[in-house]
């Protein structure tokens, strides 16, 4: 089987084509729902993006000459595409408006607006730096070095980004890495980038601004964090043996994998091979015992989206699993550490819930576990990851499970439902 292309490089795919002068080639672009709110923002800012056959082509406009959109941007679910277009967008001399679902409404952008503001950027927000936001660009943006007091990815691609239309050199300095995406794409399209590690570990990432990009022929590789599911699937459900091909093995990207070999789980890593620039492989997975593990707090950034089916994986594991220094799971798509908690409490597994981890008593075999009456029911609070989580969790439960809502997933994994259908597994809408 396959999965959608990998949501990080096709966000960032579509932004730096559209930057770039001349054009760029996608092949493999995942075209959920967040990617779409990526390319109408990126057409507001001028540039042309098509499809022709199973490839898109992106028209860019040239660093630095992005057009004042007309209206309001709305991102819809899509944090991640708002943050990095912020960025992108927020030091350029004109207004650029934001807005967004329920969902990123409830989202903490000071993250973003607090280095932009530092670049000289005017922002005007809602209450708590929420949304929606007004931000205008000075006539010419001040490069920075920037230490953020989160290790996010978002956090550090939006100033790299910023830093695209900044004269000199902005510095993004990561003390705990977060996947790389931006830094190696921004060097594919001919960014001047430097990275260095000081004596502490961090690394320092600079870009020389005001660079010329150019298109670039890109092929995005399937995306872990979307083949997590199947690959939970797989492990918990007796008799499985299931072969998931061409998925990124981006270091900063496998943390999971290596959680789950840790707790005993039969993953075979076939045919590891370099694709554009990333190691892409073929991931061989076959039902196993699982036994409980801690995983530690460093682990986290390279499995940041994989924790709620994690916790699924741990349900019917041996033993308690720890997972520590997981704050950040508070301000996703919902709050994930509470929302995994109450489900997992929902459908009959034991758990305990701190500031900043989970953990998680299994119950190998799944028995007495899932939805015992219709009231049994996970409240997914508009959270793509959470409802695919816990339709996984009914493969393995005595009593299977009842999610409230799906309508989301399509956002990060168009065609969940089928895919996982056509692997045997019994999901259905009850109305
Ligand atoms: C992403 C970074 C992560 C992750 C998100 C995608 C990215 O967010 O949760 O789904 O593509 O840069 P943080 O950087 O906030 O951890």
């Amino acid at each position: 089987m396959r999965v959608p292309g990998d949501k990080s490089i096709s966000h960032r795919a579509l932004m730096l084509g559209g930057l770039a002068s001349g054009s760029t080639r996608i092949s493999g672009l995942f075209e959920g729902q967040d990617i779409l709110s990526t390319a109408s923002a990126i057409r507001a800012f001028g540039a042309n993006i098509r499809k022709n056959g199973e490839d898109w082509i992106v028209e860019g406009v040239g660093n630095g000459c992005l057009l004042e959109p007309e209206g309001v941007l709305d991102f819809g679910n899509a944090g991640t595409s708002m943050r990095l277009v912020m960025g992108l967008a927020g030091v350029y001399d004109m207004e650029t408006r934001f807005t967004g679902d329920a969902s990123l409404l409830k989202r903490p952008m000071g993250r973003i607006l607090d280095p932009l503001r530092q670049m000289g950027v005017q922002a005007q927000a809602e209450g708590g730096d929420r949304l929606p936001i007004r931000l205008h660009g000075p006539r010419t943006a001040n490069p920075i070095s920037y230490r953020g007091p989160v290790a996010s990815a978002q956090v550090k691609s939006a100033v790299l980004l910023a830093g695209l239309n900044t004269p000199g050199i902005t510095t993004v300095i990561e003390p705990t890495p977060s996947r790389d995406h931006t830094e190696r794409m921004l060097r594919g399209f001919g960014a001047p980038i430097d990275i260095t590690l000081d004596k502490q570990g961090a690394r320092h990432i600079s870009i020389d601004g005001q660079c010329p990009l150019k298109g670039q022929e890109i092929t995005v590789p399937g995306d872990p964090s979307s083949a997590a599911f199947p690959i939970v699937a797989a492990l918990i459900t007796h008799g499985s043996d299931i072969t998931i091909e061409n998925i990124l093995m981006n270091p900063a990207r496998t943390g999971l994998i290596a959680t789950l070999q840790e707790m005993g789980a039969v993953i075979d890593i076939e045919n590891l091979r370099s694709q554009g620039g990333e190691n892409v492989a073929d991931l061989r997975v076959r039902s196993s015992d699982l036994k409980g593990v801690t995983v530690p707090a460093e682990r986290a950034p390279s499995m940041i989206d994989e924790y709620p089916v994690l916790a699924v994986a741990a349900s019917f594991a041996e033993g308690e699993t720890l997972m520590q220094g997981i704050e950040e799971l508070r301000v996703k798509e919902s709050d994930r550490l509470a929302a995994v908690a109450s489900a997992l409490e929902v459908n009959g597994v034991n758990c305990s819930e701190g500031r900043d981890w989970l953990s998680v008593r299994g119950h190998p075999g799944g028995k007495g576990l899932g939805a015992m009456t219709k009231d049994a029911r996970v409240a997914t609070h508009l959270d793509h990851r959470i409802a695919m989580s816990f339709l996984v969790f009914g493969l393995a439960a005595e009593h299977g499970s009842l999610v409230d809502d799906a309508s989301m997933i399509s956002t990060s994994f168009t065609g969940f439902m089928k895919l996982m259908a056509d692997l045997g597994a019994n999901m259905e809408t009850a109305i």
